[in-house]
């Protein structure tokens, strides 16, 4: 695994685009339309994936000091992610053991203790209460028994996983199927968190499969930056967690860097960047793509079922490899408000009124087809881990 593979995968997708051909998958598949629009479907997804399944929550440069810390709630669930003094990255339950209300209240900072706002006991950055206010007029109680609650995580290649289940037995390293190790090859623990943004958007899976194809590039975009990219994309999958090339040198890539221009290069002389090319998505929600807004960056968009069905929100984060300058800075944000209007003003607003159609009730099933992989893999894990108990969960990566 590792370069290898990305090698492997780099002079397939070479090889499709000398040959004028793409990978496809077996047959044309259908999903029915209800699973975007029935609300206990939607619950159900909130509960045995969102809750089951590890999440990406962060970047690791999001937290990369000593006290840094980054709350979130997904899926209803407060989150607080800390970095300790050991180096550890930790996730707790954003929840005082008192009477329950959030620790720590900004989204991000950094602290050696967190006061609860409400009566004021502490806790450390490994979740110990370490102080009881007014403890002479409270009355004795047992500190160990009433530390934060504490979620599995696991960091690896600069990005952080968490499972909202305290009691999970998954092991976030089998789920992640060795895909790790192809992400390692970015080596995100270097790079530098620049900003973030939020957008609303329909149903999660409606918004994420916009992540999954690049069918829709020279259509949806050709006003943007589609007019001139192909609309083929060879799929490759390790467990549920896919990678999109583009068999064609049209995309807007640096010209010479994509994968598809790296046919004639021998193994050593590929530049990381093609190697790293393409859309990379995390099941079930995350999406990386590189852009070169003043510098090579990425996009992470990390999708979240929103209040009810019909409703998810995105948080594009976005990351520089390089620590940006003034100038950069400003080539950067100029490319990532771009991104932003792109997603809200194209993908976005087609998938709310796609939402809406398909909820008028007279659809029984969207089709993806056999260049659209991605969405067909997609799906199907989706409904495999609903069908999944908490004990088959291990035996599914
Ligand atoms: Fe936190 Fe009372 S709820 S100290």
């Amino acid at each position: 695994m590792g370069r290898e593979q990305l090698i492997e995968m780099v002079k397939d997708t070479a090889a499709h685009t000398e040959a004028g051909t793409m990978r496809q998958a077996p047959d044309v598949a259908k999903v029915k339309a209800d699973v975007y629009i029935n609300p206990d479907r939607f619950e159900e997804e909130c509960a045995k994936v969102f809750r089951r399944i590890p999440l990406m929550m962060a970047a690791s440069c999001e937290i990369p000091n000593a006290g840094d810390f980054k709350t979130m709630e997904t899926v209803g669930v407060p989150v607080l992610l800390v970095r300790g003094k050991d180096g550890e990255a930790r996730a707790f339950l954003n929840s005082c053991s008192h009477r329950g209300t959030n620790v720590a209240t900004d989204e991000r900072g950094n602290a050696s203790r967190f006061v609860c706002p409400y009566h004021g006991w502490t806790f450390n950055q490994t979740g110990d209460l370490v102080g009881v206010a007014s403890s002479e007029d409270f009355g004795a109680v047992d500190k160990d028994d009433l530390c934060l609650q504490q979620f599995p995580i696991l960091e690896k290649a600069g990005l952080i996983w968490v499972t909202l289940d305290p009691k999970s037995t998954l092991d976030i390293s089998k789920f992640l199927s060795g895909y790790d190790e192809l992400l390692g090859a970015f080596g995100f623990e270097n790079w530098h968190f620049f900003e973030s943004r939020t957008l609303k958007g329909p149903n999660w899976k409606i918004a994420y499969d916009g992540y999954l194809d690049f069918y829709h590039l020279p259509v949806l975009h050709a006003n943007t930056f589609g007019a001139d990219t192909s609309n083929r994309a060879n799929f490759y999958s390790f467990g549920p967690h896919t990678r999109l090339l583009a068999p064609s040198t049209s995309m807007p890539v640096p010209e010479g860097m994509g994968a598809a221009s790296q046919a004639d290069k021998s193994d050593d002389d590929i530049p990381v960047e093609s190697l790293l090319d393409g859309v990379w998505t995390i099941f079930p929600h995350i999406s990386i793509a590189t852009f070169y807004g003043g510098s090579r960056g990425v996009m992470i968009s990390q999708l979240f079922p929103g209040d009810n069905v019909s409703e998810s929100y995105t948080v594009q984060n976005y990351l520089m490899a390089e620590p940006p300058t003034d100038e950069i800075r400003e080539q950067a944000h100029a490319q990532f408000s771009m991104l932003e209007t792109v997603v809200a003003e194209e993908d976005y607003a087609t998938g709310i009124r796609q939402q809406k159609a398909l909820e008028a009730g007279f659809t029984d099933y969207v089709y993806f087809g056999r260049n659209e992989e991605g969405g067909q893999t997609f799906h199907g894990w989706v409904q495999k881990i609903l069908d999944a108990s908490d004990e088959e969960l291990n035996d599914l990566f």
